[in-house]
């Protein structure tokens, strides 16, 4: 239906080229769609996206939904009443009362000529059906991870269309009423090839119009009035208590999802995807009596799989309790659909071996003195993007910006191995983007931008940890504490990189050739073996990227006596 509607409105768009261009193009997409097959399929989707609608508005037990998607529903049901006229006059009349009107010549005329109400009332179809379709296209594709890359290109293309074919329209309107002012024989001329329907034939265009509106407005009020009988009826049959960690509670009728409840209760749930079963943002914690909730559909299985969840999760516009149930949602309201992707436990807080890599400009505050905080500000943000991308590219995550350091963390999914591995070759690309970027910004610095990077992995707790919008994925330990004083360290050994030895056996790399240290670290009576690189651009390239490292580890040796305290 999406093909057939664009390939309309972009048809109505070449008006602004000329009138003949438009019937020329329309001739084509006649051709495609009058063929069997495709006018199967259209009708067809039509028919199973109508009936699935329907279906959807029975099953909700709430009405009470976030604006766009109330709007998506009525705009959605708006359509085929909205539609009967022109499909019935052009499709109909011409399928199976012999007519021939489908030529923008004709329809341009009666719609801008002949009755211009008519011709309001199809541009308002035209943005009723692709608002509708843009809006259902949104929720469907936000979920996936590349939509964000594309959405300000889709949100571009999502007006121009219909801004241009009502462009295209009303151009072309203006031609055919010129020319019908123009020449009162033109419409004649214009015509002479077509079939026009005769008032008979009209009286009946018209009355089969009115009734396919009335079945569409009465197929919808027949589900509006079931769902009221039903909800009369399951309230005299008990209602289930839902209940939420604040102490609050909703009774509801059985049936209704708990996102529904929340809904009703106005209490705040994050439901990227509209309640359709795919985002996981409205996945809740849930304690039941027995026999109170059914097993997870196929679908929603699927989802909860994804997410690593275990069995006392479930998603809130799924979970439809058949008794009393109290839930906890799991993410904040305002969740993105990027927080739908993270896995439970990550979220709800793990521990894990990961690597962490810190990373810090030397001489910040030196640089920052005298300067204007406008510059300050610039050169920071060009530095956080440099080292934000460096990280990014090697397989980490920024855990945050400190001041004038950044945090990092690896191998949160994938393990310590790669984590380890990914440090590394995140700490080389982060020196040689800082190489690149003293260059760029030759002309604001005095002295050129340096860094000093701490890389060390072991045993952390992972979870969301904040509050509010501030609430973020980081980890805490003592490998975090390790991780910071190792980058400290670079200052009492001048150069860039101090990488743990446990690091580097784990990333399978043999740092042999660099100068090795035993430290102490406050609160451990083992000493802590290091390395030390001058700058980490010259970690050996291939075997710090991910997937290349070598799997046999060269043995550690010591070659100089304890010099620090960490
Ligand atoms: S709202 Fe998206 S899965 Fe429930």
């Amino acid at each position: 239906m999406l093909a057939y509607v664009t390939m309309h409105l972009v048809n109505h768009a070449l008006g602004l080229v000329s009138l003949e261009a438009m019937e020329d193009v329309l001739w084509y997409i006649f051709r495609i769609w009058s063929k069997r097959p495709t006018q199967g399929l259209l009708y067809g989707s039509f028919l199973v996206h109508y009936g699935l609608a329907l279906w959807a508005l029975w099953q909700r037990r709430s009405l009470r939904l976030r604006a766009s998607e109330l709007l998506q529903v009525v705009l959605g049901f708006a359509i085929p009443i909205l539609l009967a006229q022109h499909v019935v006059g052009t499709r109909i009349g011409q399928d199976y009362l012999h007519t021939d009107t489908g030529y923008y010549a004709y329809l341009l005329w009666v719609y801008f000529v002949r009755s211009p109400s008519d011709g309001y009332w199809q541009m308002a179809v035209l943005v009723v059906a692709w608002a509708h379709a843009m809006i259902g296209l949104h929720f469907w594709l936000r979920v996936r991870p590349w939509y964000a890359r594309l959405q300000p290109a889709a949100l571009v293309l999502a007006v121009l269309v219909p801004v241009l074919s009502l462009l295209g329209m009303i151009e072309a309107g203006r031609q055919v009423a010129a020319l019908a002012a123009a020449d009162p024989d033109w419409t004649r001329q214009a015509f002479a090839q077509m079939t026009l329907p005769s008032p008979e034939t009209q009286r009946i265009l018209e009355a089969i119009t009115l009734r396919l509106s009335w079945f569409f407005g009465g197929a919808v009020g027949a589900v509006l009035l079931a769902r009221f009988i039903r909800h009369v009826w399951r309230r005299r049959h008990g209602l289930v208590r839902i209940g939420y960690p604040d102490g609050r509670f909703v009774d509801v009728t059985p049936g209704t999802t708990v996102l529904e409840a929340s809904r009703i209760a106005e209490i705040p749930h994050a439901s990227v995807c509209g309640g359709r079963g795919r985002c996981s943002t409205c996945r809740v914690r849930v304690r039941a009596e027995v026999g109170s909730i059914d097993p997870p559909e196929p679908e929603e299985q699927r989802v909860l799989r994804r997410i690593a969840a275990t069995p006392n999760i479930r998603l809130a516009c799924q979970l439809r309790p058949r008794g009393n149930v109290e839930v906890t949602p799991l993410l904040p309201p305002f969740a993105a659909a990027a927080d739908g992707r993270r896995r439970v436990d990550v979220v709800q807080g793990s521990e894990r071996e990961i690597a962490i890599l810190f990373a810090d400009i030397r001489g910040f505050t030196a640089l920052s003195e005298g300067r204007l905080p406008y510059d300050v500000v610039f050169v920071l943000n060009r530095y956080f993007a440099a080292m934000g991308r460096a990280v990014e590219a090697a397989g980490g995550r920024v855990d945050k910006f400190i001041g004038d350091g950044v945090m990092a963390l690896f191998g949160i999914e994938s393990g310590t191995r790669l984590g380890c591995r990914e440090a590394l070759a995140a700490a080389r690309l982060m020196s040689g983007r800082l190489v690149e970027l003293n260059s760029s910004l030759g002309a604001e610095l005095d002295n050129p931008l340096r860094i000093g990077i701490g890389i060390h992995c072991g045993p952390v707790i992972v979870g969301e940890m904040g509050y509010g919008r501030a609430a973020a994925i980081t980890a805490i330990g003592d490998a975090v504490n390790t991780a910071s004083r190792l980058e400290g360290l670079t200052k009492t050994y001048d150069c860039e990189l101090v990488v743990s030895d446990e690091t580097v056996a784990r990333a399978g790399l043999d740092l042999s050739g660099f100068p090795r240290y035993e430290i102490e670290i406050r609160g451990k009576r083992e000493m802590l073996a290091v390395r030390t690189l001058e700058r980490a651009a010259d970690l050996p390239e291939g075997s710090v990227s991910p997937g290349l490292a070598s799997n046999s580890p060269s043995p550690p040796r010591i070659s100089q006596k304890p010099l620090a305290r960490a």
